[in-house]
This record gives structure tokens, sequence and C-alpha cells, in this order.
């Protein structure tokens, strides 16, 4: 599959690229296909998968909004909690559902790499793509 990165905001599509960026508003012009970018990552920093591969937790009994699809996706990053310091941290989480992007969470240094997504969905797959500002992009997927 194609993959294009914003290369203002760093978002990825799958498949071709927008008009506009989801995120930063960036006209098509602003993106770079990027096919391999997750490979890329892997294999310039193959032991560093334990602590960018995003563990995805889906919880379907949430509750807060009843009835209307409402699910929590729950997020940390890697098995081994990814540091959130000043000089390395993960710059975002963004969340696709059946390919197509929802949401991103930004979290700033101190706090932890970790999130949760509250979706209105009736898709059936989940993707979680990570961007750490020195070891690249991470994804990974769920069912719903
Ligand atoms: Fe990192």
């Amino acid at each position: 599959m194609n993959i294009h990165q914003c290369s203002v905001c760093g978002h990825l599509e799958f498949g071709n690229a927008p008009e506009q960026c989801p995120v930063c508003k960036s006209p098509k012009e602003k993106y770079q296909r990027s096919d391999r970018i997750f490979e890329e990552s892997h294999e310039k920093s193959k032991e560093a998968a334990v602590k960018h591969i995003p563990a995805i937790t889906v919880n379907k009994q949430c509750g807060l909004i009843p009835g209307q699809g409402c699910i929590d996706v729950i997020v940390r990053i890697g098995a081994t909690l990814h540091p959130m310091e000043a000089a390395h941290f993960i710059q975002f989480i963004d969340c696709y559902i059946d390919g197509k992007y929802a949401s991103r969470i930004m979290p700033t240094p101190g706090v932890f790499a970790a999130g949760c997504f509250h979706l209105k969905t009736a898709g059936t797959k989940v993707t979680i793509v990570e961007n750490c500002n020195i070891h690249g992009v991470w994804k990974a997927e769920a069912n719903l």
C-alpha cells in the first residue's frame, strides 16, 4: 500500500495523499511518498522495537455514552515504556479506524508515553501510529 507523509506535521496517510492534511491542514503538495517508512525505523534501530511498538487495549464496555458505539482504545508506547524526556520523546500518537484517520494525541515531555482515544465507531480495525523524535514512526493494529 502507498504511504504518504506530511512534511509539516508528520501525519501519515495510507493510500494517496489527501487534498488537505487532516491534522495541520497543509496542502497536498506538502505530502511525500514514504512507502517503507515503518521498515526504515526497524532497520535503523532493531533493538528499539520494544520501546516503540504501540501496545493497544480495546475497551468496548466504556459506558460513557451508552448505546452509540462508544469504544475506548487505550495505547501505551512500548512493552518497555518509552521515555518522555525533553531530548527524546513521543511527538504524537495517531489513531486510524479501518485505515482512515480519526484522532491525534500529542503527549509532552514529563507525561507518560500513553493515551486513550474515545471513539464513536462501527469500524472493525484500529491502527495506531506513533512518532518518536529520534527513532521515527512505528505502528500496531488491533481488532475492534
Ligand atoms: Fe525513541
